[in-house]
């Protein structure tokens, strides 16, 4: 009787039998945990290649920012680029070549700017410092280097003709 009762016990179990139950349990917390470990890593595959990519450059519009004698060696000029809300500075490091960057902050969006006395780029807020060649951190807390802006000298005058992203860049071309 008591057999039979078992018996019907398990039929409306779908004959799932309790000393296997914890080891369908095991197999299957490994087997989810698993397929939830695959999906993760092959989401982040596209994130991290565009973490390894050295840069990203975009080609906005051509802007022409100075005349060809309007900075003497060692002067800067503002202007925004390649949108309004896009502040960002020209120097004029010698008789031939120019360095321009994105004067946002990289630590906390503070404008920077540029100290012909010391020949740095600096930022107020947290003491920050920015090398004017490449744009890269001196000191203070920021982490990444200033976005810089492609330059072409022109007969003209000094044109803006693209932003790089984290490079040491920003050279006249
Ligand atoms: S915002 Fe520039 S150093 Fe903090």
């Amino acid at each position: 009787m008591i057999k039979r009762f078992e018996k019907y016990l398990r039929d409306i179990s779908l004959n799932i039998r309790r000393e296997t139950e914890l080891d369908m349990n095991r197999r299957g917390f490994v087997a989810a945990s698993l397929g939830l470990i695959a999906v993760f890593f092959l989401s982040s595959i596209p994130f991290v290649a565009q973490a390894y990519r050295k840069t990203v450059e975009e080609k906005p519009d051509r802007i022409k920012i100075a005349g060809p004698d309007e900075l003497r060696v060692g002067d800067s000029k503002t202007f925004a680029y390649p949108n309004p809300n896009d502040p960002a500075i020209l120097v004029r490091v010698s008789e031939k070549e120019y360095r321009s960057y994105h004067i946002k902050c990289t630590h906390l969006q503070c404008p920077i700017y540029w100290d012909k006395t010391s020949g740095k780029l600096m930022c107020p807020c947290h003491n920050g410092f920015f090398s004017v060649e490449d744009g890269s951190v001196l000191a203070g807390p920021p982490q990444r280097s200033l976005p810089s802006i492609k330059l072409s000298i022109k007969k003209d005058g000094i044109y803006a003709v693209g932003v790089i992203h984290g490079t040491h860049g920003g050279k006249t071309v």
